[in-house]
């Protein structure tokens, strides 16, 4: 998982006023190299504004990663079989690995990996507000794979091409995950959609409650979300909100309908004119509450990472002795 396009705090993205000649010389050329599709790498000239929007974009982008562990591990114990347990502790375990190589990206732009910890276990970082709905049944570990990890491919693809390299470079790999988390998800759908009347049931009620929610993963509509004029101009960005969310809906509908699915939206229908499906508002009101901090699961998320962070400070204090330890011995023995 799973970027959100949430532009919307202040204090990144907005172009600075050139402070002199030589800083508009440096910032025609980087354009000019943007333009010509030539990656970005960390030793390179770049605006400050281009280093803040990348470095809010990819640690929300990983937070969202580590967060997202949460509410499938809840499942992990209880998964209905071996096979389905193996995969979804596998699938968890990429996530971690995503996390990783993100916090790794988010370095190169010179900012410390704690930094960015601490401020998601102080509350002041943000992350996939998906990640604060609860797992009720195992249904919603289908629903999970099959549509928030279908919606982070739908976002994630196009980062692939993101003008900067380390961005763009852990995003191949990932990418490739994400298919096998989508697929896996939709698998186990399949299998609860040719199950019982009862598990039919289920899976219907995981959609119903998961629908909107996902359509809130693509961020605000765009009349709303700040930067993002900016960010497809840096090619940070190569599709607004609204463009995604659109290609995630046509994507996804007849995949439910094989599924023997109701989408629980009383305006979506195809509409052959504009060759895409219309649908009704998503509800924005939620989606500001549960960024601000008011979704059914912030507090037990953020307790969760607290107490993680905490209980892995002896491993993290070990490893460190040991690497010192290990250190002094080479020059020791040097
Ligand atoms: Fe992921
Ligand atoms: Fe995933």
């Amino acid at each position: 998982m799973y970027t959100q396009g949430l532009d919307l705090v202040s204090g990144g993205g907005k172009p600075e006023a050139p402070k002199s000649e030589e800083e508009a010389r440096l910032e025609a050329e980087f354009q000019k190299k943007i333009d010509a599709e030539i990656r970005i790498e960390p030793t390179d000239w770049m605006p400050e504004g281009y280093r803040r929007t990348l470095i809010r974009q990819i640690s929300q982008h990983a937070h969202s990663e580590i967060v997202g562990m949460l509410p499938e591990g809840n499942w992990v114990t209880r998964a209905p079989t071996l096979r389905r347990k193996a995969i979804l502790l596998a699938k968890i375990q990429d996530e971690a690995g995503h996390g990783l190589y993100l916090y790794s990206a988010c370095e190169t732009l010179g900012v410390d990996r704690h930094e960015l910890y601490e401020q998601l276990l102080a509350g002041k970082a943000k992350y996939s507000s998906i990640f604060n709905y609860p797992t009720l049944t195992w249904a919603d570990i289908g629903i999970i794979g099959w549509l928030v990890d279908g919606a982070a491919i739908m976002n994630q693809v196009p980062l692939q091409r993101c003008s900067y390299g380390p961005y763009a470079r852990a995003m191949i790999r990932i990418c490739k995950e994400e298919s096998f988390h989508q697929r896996q998800g939709y698998e186990l759908c399949m299998a609860l959609a040719e199950g019982s009347p009862e598990q039919r049931r289920m899976l219907q009620d995981a959609l119903d409650r998961w629908w909107w929610p996902i359509l809130m993963m693509f961020g605000p509509p765009d009349k709303d979300s700040w930067h993002t004029a900016q960010s497809m101009k840096w090619k940070i960005k190569r599709f607004t909100n609204d463009e995604l969310r659109q290609k995630f809906v046509d994507a996804v509908v007849p995949q439910a309908e094989r599924l023997g699915l109701r989408i629980p939206d009383p305006h979506l229908r195809w509409n052959p004119e504009r060759g895409h499906y219309d649908f009704g508002e998503v509800p924005w009101d939620e989606f500001w509450r549960v960024i601000k901090g008011d979704g059914p699961c912030n507090r037990q998320r953020l307790e969760q990472r607290r107490r993680a962070w905490e209980e892995g400070r002896w491993v993290r204090e070990a490893a460190l002795a040991h690497a010192e330890k290990r250190r002094r011995r080479q020059s020791e023995a040097a």
